[in-house]
């Protein structure tokens, strides 16, 4: 693996060996937390170059660079010279001349990390965080990471997957990496206009009930509305929208009793879900954060060629 740019087409033996790797960098004694420090990157340098804003991607990447012992260097995007009309492939030109290894992009635009992968020297590599409404690879793998401390098994596992679908990287990387793993009922729950239109061709079973969706389910995932991909009209007013498909106690509970509850964050409280879930015995939110650690290691040291 010499960049990851995306799930769709991952094939299982590679997701699975990064999920095993990211295994191999928890603590045994407890597995809610990284060890400490390797040296598998020491003498890199890792770019994190975040175009759009981001709170958890950013700084587990950085978090787990360091644990590999790699000198990470945060670009300010708003202080830099992007500001100036530099392109972006200049700015990434400039940043390889200073012997750049690993590039960790987040960007509004769609492909954007994509376009850079094909840009650049062989030697270097590109990392996914995130790219418009196309796709979140590492969120994808950490949240399959979840899934499978939770739940083990990916075959008889029914997810639930909730809200802006449309406009959802996090949604796109994780359906690709469930179906990729076997698993056989997925379910896409919202309004027709935050749905894809292409879900029914992926198998993917549609529902415009959370009622009818959330049936039996294993995993719910909920999804924050993404307003700044939506054109003026097309935000859902956010009570009509928590009315309908607001995720609360009394639809959790339709839900398996021992189903966990994932959000990708930032959440948005009461408009997607109800403080009562988000903060609730069956929420795994924050490990789904902790894990992220881990499953970057991963990432980052298997580029690396590792
Ligand atoms: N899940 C996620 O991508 O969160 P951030 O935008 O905070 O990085």
């Amino acid at each position: 693996l010499t960049h990851l740019l995306t799930l769709e087409g991952l094939p299982k033996e590679q997701i699975l060996h990064i999920l095993d790797t990211a295994q191999q960098f928890v603590s045994v004694t407890d597995p809610a937390r990284e060890v400490k420090k390797v040296p598998l990157l020491r003498g890199k340098s890792v770019f994190n170059l975040f175009f759009e804003n981001s709170t958890r991607t950013r700084t587990t990447f950085e978090i787990a660079a360091k644990r590999l012992s790699a000198d990470v260097i945060n670009l300010d995007i708003s202080t830099s010279s992007t500001a100036k009309g530099e392109s972006l492939l200049d700015t990434i030109d400039n940043l390889v001349a200073m012997q750049a290894d690993i590039f960790v992009v987040r960007h509004s635009i769609s492909r954007a990390p994509i376009q850079i992968a094909q840009h650049i020297p062989a030697h270097v590599h590109v990392i996914n965080a995130g790219d418009g409404s196309h796709q979140h690879p590492t969120q994808g793998l950490l949240d399959m990471y979840t899934m499978r401390h939770f739940k083990k098994d990916f075959s008889s596992l029914k997810v639930a997957i909730v809200g802006d679908i449309l406009h959802s990287r996090v949604a796109k990387s994780n359906i690709c990496a469930l179906r990729t793993l076997g698993c056989k009922d997925i379910r896409a729950i919202g309004p027709e206009s935050l749905l894809p239109s292409d879900l029914d061709m992926l198998g993917i079973k549609i529902f415009h009930s959370m009622e009818e969706g959330l049936k039996g389910v294993d995993v719910v995932m909920t999804l924050r509305i993404q307003k700044e991909r939506m054109e003026a009209g097309q935000v859902p007013e956010g009570d009509e929208f928590f009315k309908q498909y607001g995720l609360t106690p009394t639809r959790l509970a339709l839900a398996k009793s021992d189903a966990i509850v994932m959000h990708p964050g930032p959440m948005n409280r009461g408009v997607e879900i109800d403080s009562a879930v988000a903060d609730g015995t069956q929420s795994v939110i924050l490990n789904q954060v902790t894990f992220g650690i881990a499953v970057r290691m991963a990432v980052m040291s298997i580029v690396a060629g590792n």
